[in-house]
């Protein structure tokens, strides 16, 4: 008797199911409560996936419990979906963790009105501090010279890089929202990057988005999850950053605006008498800490990938510091201005962010409305993953797509091309709000670093190691190199 009632029971479900793809792109076997995690497993690697996408193609369903998980991979259906159809498909999933632990503010994790004024506000103070202009690039060229000071400090001894990068990325970020940089040995700043690190680090994306679908899992026992390791994360976090908002608020003069977190509070100020203002002080500490989280690990982690190619391409570099050589000479600044004058340069670091692909997955995106898609139905209420590796690693637009080879990106003219298919910032409405000052910090600092030093292995016996972790952001494992001053 319990086993028919158990049999009719499970197959009711495994019909409801069934009924429920009915329409949606084709996907893994689905099953009661388990969705596809049992058929599909939880591998975020880029040949599981490939696999998925050869058996159903570039838009594929899975799914976690009854929630429906839209895959998108190569860079047609992308730009169909995420381009043409960008008023349906541009929110953030209402239950994120992320949105969660912002009590709902900020800019990665909202979506709707609220999003688009802040997202609007934060670009255009940023452009107003110098995204994209001199000003900043001075502010840059300076972290840049105290960068270069730690490392001739280690006396070409091998260290791990991301002791000196992390610190001075997130300078770069403070300057801007805080108005001051730290020193590398400060020891709130060091709290707050390590956290960073280990949350971009340890994440298990997929298991975020378990969590993220299936929220009632962080009320049982353990952290299945890590909501909770992720709950004591960001209050450190906060913690920093709200110790900074109060010294603004103590020293505010609106005559005087020093930086994004003053901007924000003279914005206050013009919408007081506004009753549906979204600038409040939650949104306050929500968009500093997003600005903070996603400016400072990112580009620090592509420097990261940028060592290893180079380390392992003696020759890559060697060009690369005869071309800035020619342009820059061996004591001159770079600037921005050099930037198309070095084209050789520009493929090196197109193909380190090719390849480094920190991002593999984007962020979620949400979907709003129902999209019909070719014959397909991608449903009101699915989460939408944007797969860049398969844009970036596409054999047909990057043929051997795992080799490092920067002149694929070369014409014959010598001039930087094939970036059609170049989206580590993700596409559409969402793609990164900080990609102009990525792309400075970038070729600033890796220009800086070629002409100054050779980049050089622990020894010259040591193996490199291209094994990545997946996390957050897609970081090497921690290696050991050499600066070896120029002479
Ligand atoms: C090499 C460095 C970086 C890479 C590869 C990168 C990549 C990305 C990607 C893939 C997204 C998600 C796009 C989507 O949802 O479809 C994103 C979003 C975002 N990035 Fe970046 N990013 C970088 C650096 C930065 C920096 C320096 C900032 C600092 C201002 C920043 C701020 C943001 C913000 C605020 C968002 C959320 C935008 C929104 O939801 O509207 N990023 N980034």
């Amino acid at each position: 008797m319990i086993t028919s009632a158990l049999v009719l029971c499970v197959t009711v479900l495994c019909f409801k199911t069934y009924r429920r793809r009915q329409g949606l792109p084709p996907g893994p076997l689905c099953l009661p409560f388990v969705g596809t995690l049992l058929s599909a497993g939880l591998s975020q690697h880029p040949t599981d996936i490939a696999k998925l996408r050869k058996k159903y193609g570039d838009v594929y369903t899975l799914m976690f419990g009854s929630k429906v998980i839209i895959m998108v991979t190569g860079s047609e259906a992308m730009r169909e979906i995420i381009i043409k159809h960008a008023d349906s498909v541009t929110d953030r999933p209402p239950v994120s963790q992320m949105l969660q632990l912002n009590n709902g503010c900020g800019i990665i994790a909202t979506s709707g009105e609220l999003w688009k004024q802040q997202r609007s506000f934060a670009l255009k103070t940023l452009r107003s501090f110098g995204f994209g202009k001199r000003c900043l690039e001075h502010q840059i060229l300076q972290e840049v010279e105290i960068f270069m000071g730690e490392i001739t400090k280690r006396g070409g001894e091998p260290f791990y890089a991301k002791e000196v990068l992390s610190p001075a990325f997130a300078n770069i970020i403070c300057s801007i929202v805080f108005g001051k940089r730290f020193e590398y040995n400060d020891e709130r700043l060091n709290i707050v990057l390590r956290v960073i690190n280990l949350d971009f680090a340890k994440i298990n994306i997929v298991l975020r988005m378990i969590g993220m679908t299936l929220p009632w899992l962080r009320h049982l026992p353990g952290d299945i999850t890590g909501f909770k390791q992720r709950m004591r994360y960001e209050t450190e976090i906060k913690f920093f950053i709200n110790s900074e908002i109060q010294r603004h608020k103590d020293s505010f003069d609106e005559n005087e605006i020093r930086d994004y977190i003053d901007a924000f509070m003279l914005e206050q100020i013009r919408e007081k008498n506004n009753a549906n203002s979204t600038f409040s002080d939650q949104q306050l500490l929500a968009s500093v800490r997003d600005l903070f989280i996603a400016g400072s690990e990112t580009t620090a982690t592509t420097i990261s990938w940028a060592l290893l190619y180079l380390m392992a391409n003696p020759s890559v570099q060697n060009r690369m510091r005869k071309e800035i050589d020619d342009v820059i000479g061996k004591t001159g600044k770079p600037s921005l201005e050099h930037k198309s004058k070095l084209p050789y340069c520009e493929v090196v670091i197109t193909e380190v962010q090719r390849l480094g692909n920190i991002a593999p997955f984007a962020v979620p995106h949400h979907v709003s409305d129902d999209v019909i898609w070719r014959d397909f139905l991608i449903p009101k209420g699915a989460s939408l993953m944007l797969n860049l590796d398969s844009v970036l690693m596409d054999p047909i637009t990057f043929p051997s797509p795992e080799k490092f080879d920067p002149e694929r990106f070369l014409n014959e003219e010598g001039k930087c091309v094939g970036q059609n298919s170049f989206i580590p910032f993700g596409l559409g409405r969402r793609v990164c709000l900080g990609e102009s000052l990525a792309r400075m910090e970038l070729f600033l600092f890796i220009i800086s670093l070629v002409q100054n030093f050779e980049i050089l292995k622990e020894n010259d016996q040591s193996e490199l190691s291209f094994e990545e972790i997946r996390g957050g952001t897609r970081s090497p494992v921690p290696f050991k190199v050499r600066f070896k001053p120029r002479n």
